[in-house]
């Protein structure tokens, strides 16, 4: 595997393989990778003759500066997963490379980046914007692979995708979960030995709100993860909510064939976790 820290270099390699005609698949990451990340890999080298990795805890879209500190950060182990993965190339670039001046750069993105995370975190999908923009420039992929566990993020790059006339198609892959159905994410590092049994509710009450909002409303759901999130001392809950996985627009009430998404957002301690199931 081919390792780059400088954009020159990095879109010398790629310049190359697209003069050749080979198509790139690119997955942005900020590392401390898991099985998930790993899934994105293997997603854009069965369709594509080159995939590159980036690793870059991304300073913008953070809006606490205790969580852009505490992001746990390891490019070594990263590097071996990786290349076990037959990753072709990584692209590890330090801050002042993606960010030569301290510009900022605002994006319009609707409503879409003021509900859900982005009520409960302001600022957070400018930042991935503007970095994924920046990634998008320097790469140009032919395809980007993003997970549906940051399902609004997915909606973000599609939008992003769309106003900076990107070619790259956005492909959104399935959440990789562990064995207890937790969500693999880079967080869960953070998470004390107690926590982590703790977190494995999450998934327990996401499946059962999702069987009571078939069996009995989206209301019944809303309240029943509400209370036995309350139960629970250590937990607490941003926010649950049933939403058109297109547009991401609240429903309050399931339609026939209407397609529904149930995202939450929820501290488990100090660790801050995200998750999302499709009703049907
Ligand atoms: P990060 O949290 O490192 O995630 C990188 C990619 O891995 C994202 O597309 C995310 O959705 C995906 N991913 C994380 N956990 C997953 C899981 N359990 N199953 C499948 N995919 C999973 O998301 C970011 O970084 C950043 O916001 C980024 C897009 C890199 C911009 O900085």
């Amino acid at each position: 595997m081919l390792i780059f820290n400088k954009i020159t270099e990095l879109e010398g390699f790629l310049e190359g393989l697209k003069s050749k005609g080979q198509s790139i698949g690119f997955v942005p990451t900020m590392g401390a990778l898991h099985k998930g990340h790993i899934s994105l890999i293997e997603a854009s080298k069965a369709t594509c003759d080159v995939t590159v990795c980036s690793v870059f805890v991304n300073p913008t879209q953070f809006n606490d500066t205790a969580d852009l500190a505490h992001y746990p950060r390891m490019p070594e182990a990263d590097t071996l997963l990786l290349e076990q993965a037959n990753c072709d190339a990584l692209f590890l670039p330090t801050v002042s490379e993606i960010y030569p001046t301290r510009e900022k750069q605002i994006f319009d993105f609707g409503e879409l980046d003021k509900i859900l995370e982005g009520k409960y975190r302001p600022g957070h999908f400018n930042g991935v914007a503007q970095v994924v923009k920046r990634f998008f420039e320097i790469v140009q992929p032919n395809r980007a692979f993003f997970g549906s566990k940051d399902f609004q993020q997915v909606k973000i790059v599609e939008a992003l995708a769309k106003q900076m006339k990107s070619g790259a198609e956005i492909v959104s892959c399935a959440i990789l979960r562990e064995p207890d159905g937790l969500a693999m994410s880079s967080r869960n590092a953070l998470l004390s030995s107690n926590e982590r049994v703790l977190a494995s509710l999450i998934p327990r009450l996401l499946t059962k709100a999702k069987e009571l909002a078939l069996s009995s409303g989206l209301l019944a759901a809303k309240e029943y993860l509400s209370k036995e999130v309350a139960k629970q001392p250590l937990m607490k809950l941003d926010y649950f909510e049933f939403c058109n996985p297109t547009n991401l627009t609240t429903i309050t009430q399931l339609q026939p064939n209407e397609k529904v998404v149930a995202l939450l957002a929820i501290f488990v301690g100090k660790i801050r976790l995200i998750d999302n199931i499709i009703l049907n």
